[in-house]
């Protein structure tokens, strides 16, 4: 290793928490999704989901998002839910919030040295939507469209990681 290898600053996101409001739909399926899209890929990340909110801890996965998320071959039945912690800040590289409610809440729980905080579709390269859809209080069919925009979002993260 040379003195510049040792000097350079480590960027790299290793680390990845995504967080939503309930952590039973949208984040604890992105996290399944990533998880086992990375793992297909060969990347070594590690992936971790919570929620802004404490209603649900302790709680799996809504049983909607569970079966849709199933039917596409991913598996949230160990997922429990929890709440965001001060110590995730620096725990993860980066934190990664499905909307802007959740973006203001989980900002001022960062302090200075804390990772990272954005929205997490246009950090996977996505411009619209912009924020996550919350299938908590629709249909069925809101919560199969989480699960292709999850994909399509988690394909976009492959390839920011993969470019680093
Ligand atoms: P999530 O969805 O934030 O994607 O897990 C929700 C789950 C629960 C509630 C709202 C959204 N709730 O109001 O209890």
């Amino acid at each position: 290793m040379s003195n510049s290898d040792l000097m350079t600053p480590q960027t790299s996101p290793t680390s990845i928490l995504f967080v939503c409001l309930g952590n039973i739909c949208r984040s604890p399926l992105v996290e399944a999704v990533a998880r086992q899209r990375c793992a297909e890929a060969g990347l070594d990340v590690r992936f971790a989901s919570c929620g802004t909110g404490n209603w649900h801890v302790g709680k799996g996965a809504d049983p909607r998002m569970l079966e849709a998320a199933a039917e596409a071959g991913y598996d949230l039945s160990q997922h429990r839910a929890r709440q965001v912690r001060a110590g995730d800040f620096l725990a993860y590289d980066w934190v990664l919030a499905m909307d802007a409610d959740n973006l203001d809440a989980l900002l001022p729980l960062r302090g200075s040295q804390g990772a990272p905080v954005e929205l997490f579709l246009p950090w996977a390269g996505i411009s619209e939507p912009v924020e996550f859809p919350d299938p908590y209080f629709g249909d069925e069919e809101g919560f199969s469209e989480a699960v292709a925009l999850a994909e399509r979002a988690v394909d976009g993260l492959i390839a920011r990681l993969q470019s680093r």
